[in-house]
């Protein structure tokens, strides 16, 4: 596993806007603002110096007189990734990674599992949770994800069929992907869909280059039992529990 998948431990004591951020409360400089503003105590004592540390075991942090703790537990989330990011926590030439777009402060140690290419849009699931994220990339788990694939060309019935019977890529042969051809656009150009339980670099892009249908747009639409559905580009949100136990469930063998 790439060291993406290493948990920071917590640093205790932290300081103040610090754990104000990770409780969600605003951004590190929004909660340094609430706390020049006065509206942050410790201990039910105002605290507006920002060098000030807590200890979130033991002191009681309050906004506006609202007690903060932070996010316990593992966290799920899906982010719908635009085109243009990397999938990656950080890059050291500072091109957008998906990083920026997810709520790394608010929970330290978040990974997204596995990955998609920088322009290849959709559902990218992130957790904190660094046992499920192995598992579910493990590939005895099958986790299946599904693709709709814009691609040069009309694919004939018989192109297709060799997807559905399993390609042989040059780092071995695929598994058999459900294949459906959607549309034909006028411009000599068609819509697939795609579905495969395995995640090969670039898998789906070679898949089409290798019946001689080259991908112009790639998206993912759903991701084991997750679905996008109506979640905006370059927007999150959190699993709700019925998803987390569905992806428990896909994963318990
Ligand atoms: N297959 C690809 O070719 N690219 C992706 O980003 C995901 C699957």
């Amino acid at each position: 596993m790439s060291d993406t998948m290493h948990i920071p431990e917590q640093p205790f004591p932290m300081r103040l806007q610090k754990f104000l951020a990770r409780a969600g409360v605003a951004s590190r400089r929004g909660s340094e603002d609430l706390m020049t503003a006065g509206r942050v105590s410790v201990n039910g004592v105002v605290v507006r110096e920002l060098g000030s540390k807590v200890d979130p075991k033991v002191d009681v942090v309050r906004v506006d007189g609202r007690e903060v703790h932070l996010a316990d537990g593992a966290v799920y989330l899906m982010l719908n990734k635009p085109a243009g990011y990397l999938t990656t926590m950080s890059d050291p030439y500072e091109r957008p990674c998906v990083a920026n777009l997810v709520p790394i402060e608010r929970y330290p140690g978040l990974f997204p599992v596995g990955r998609l290419d920088q322009d290849t849009t959709g559902l990218l699931l992130f957790t904190t949770d660094g046992d499920m994220g192995q598992r579910l990339l493990h590939p005895k788990h099958h986790v299946a994800k599904t693709y709709r694939a814009h691609v040069d060309g009309v694919p004939s019935e018989a192109q297709l069929d060799e997807l559905r019977r399993g390609i042989v890529l040059d780092d071995g042969p695929c598994q058999p992907a459900d294949v459906v051809l959607d549309r034909k656009r006028k411009d000599n150009t068609a819509d697939i869909t795609i579905r495969i339980r395995e995640g090969r670099k670039r898998q789906v892009k070679r898949m089409c280059s290798a019946i001689h249908h080259p991908v112009l747009e790639l998206h993912r639409d759903i991701f084991g039992p997750l679905e996008l559905g109506n979640l905006a580009a370059g927007k999150w949100r959190l699993l709700s529990q019925e998803e987390v136990a569905a992806l428990k469930l896909i994963t318990k063998r």
